[in-house]
């Protein structure tokens, strides 16, 4: 059985539990369909158990207001499970990040810690859940680092955390590219074109993967194997000379040409955000194809935030629900420190810092990377 291993010196820092408890909860980082399943997970869990739940609003932010908070009760959770969003509310921005976009760590300021202990103590919550990513959950460990009783929750639809086979919210942004591909191949066929569609998933390629092969995708371009553009226009030309009319090509955000770099979009000083990358697979595969003499159209198509929206799946509901409930199972077993993870088809635990040191990115050789090879998509490599 794993263990929750913060260093003895920590360990004297925090205070025993009572039997009667007020829990902490919040949602931070960037949003995705599950995260009212959890909440009503762990409002449910904790009422049988008598204990009260206050949950913070805007993420991490609610911890620094005193009228940032809400208690959360069987009776305002009932029915948001089916609801995408999350009730709370959150920020991937403010005074706790601690993973700039550039995947740099940058330590919490103690002000700020001191400000976190403080707002717990007044409001007698014994320990907090944290729902969030990779950035979300680097602070988390900092929090339990400097004595906060925290246990984390794995949440991003781009499933690129470490140490859990699977985080809610991907299989509900994979639906929507799966969907938005259903759509694209129908007036693709119809103009005889070829399609690229720009998918989330940061330095990861998940979604593409997933989605590209559920959605029929044609070519599907992800960080982790580099392609090429002469690659990619030979595709396109051989499927011609085959007798397809139409070519769907998803690329992930993080997507690069062998030797080229991760595409970003103009945004404030000392933010990344990840993007534009669809735009230049169709210049350069418009040029390539088309000059001299149009051979075909192409068209882009950015999915964007539609990924993080609506409701979520069957399974980011089941699976939201049970990671609720086993963080407060983790609560009642005291072990601090602890993040949920769901590794052959069990909701188990793992020490946050094992989820956090390094990102889930697809592995070239893997069985569903081979699987699409085999069923003709090409990868541009
Ligand atoms: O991490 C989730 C995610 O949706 C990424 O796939 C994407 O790059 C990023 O967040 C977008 O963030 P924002 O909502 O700040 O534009």
């Amino acid at each position: 059985m794993e263990r929750c291993g913060p260093p003895d010196a920590r360990l004297e820092t925090l205070k025993p539990m009572s039997a009667e408890k007020t829990i902490g909860v919040l949602t931070s980082g960037g949003d995705c369909p599950g995260l009212n399943a959890v909440l009503r997970g762990v409002v449910c869990a904790s009422n049988n158990l008598g204990w009260r739940v206050i949950g913070f609003q805007d993420g991490y932010e609610g911890l620094l207001e005193d009228n940032l908070h809400m208690e959360l009760t069987l009776q305002n959770t009932e029915g948001i499970m089916q609801r995408g969003g999350t009730m709370l509310g959150t920020t991937n921005r403010g005074h706790f990040v601690s993973k700039t976009g550039s995947g740099k760590r940058s330590g919490i300021e103690p002000h700020i810690i001191e400000k976190t202990k403080s707002t717990l103590h007044k409001l007698g919550v014994d320990a907090l859940i944290t729902i969030g990513g990779d950035g979300s959950l680097a602070t988390s460990a900092q929090l339990f680092e400097n004595g906060i009783k925290v246990i984390g929750v794995p949440k991003t639809i781009d499933n690129d955390l470490e140490a859990t086979a699977m985080t809610f919210g991907f299989d509900s942004a994979v639906a929507c590219v799966t969907d938005a591909l259903d759509r694209l191949h129908t007036t693709a066929r119809a103009h005889k074109r070829v399609i690229v569609i720009e998918v989330m998933g940061r330095h990861a390629g998940w979604i593409a993967l997933y989605g590209g092969l559920a959605g029929g995708a044609d070519a599907i371009l992800i960080p982790e194997i580099p392609f090429t553009f002469d690659k990619l226009t030979n595709f396109i030309r051989r499927r011609s000379s085959e007798g397809h009319a139409s070519t769907l090509i998803v690329v992930a955000e993080g997507a690069a040409p062998r030797g080229g770099k991760e595409h970003y979009r103009a945004t404030t000083p000392g933010e990344y955000r990840l993007g534009g990358i669809g735009e230049t697979v169709t210049r350069e595969v418009d040029h390539r194809l088309n000059k001299p003499k149009l051979v075909k159209e192409i068209r882009t198509c950015v999915l964007g935030h539609l990924q993080r929206g609506g409701d979520p799946t069957t399974l980011d509901r089941i699976l939201g629900t049970r990671f609720g409930v086993k963080a407060v199972d983790l609560i009642a077993e005291e072990k601090f420190g602890h993040m949920v993870s769901y590794q052959n088809y069990q909701v188990l635990s793992v020490p946050i810092a094992s989820a956090v040191r390094r990102l889930k990115t697809v592995a070239p050789d893997c069985q569903m990377v081979e699987t699409c090879r085999a069923v003709g998509i090409s990868f541009g490599d």
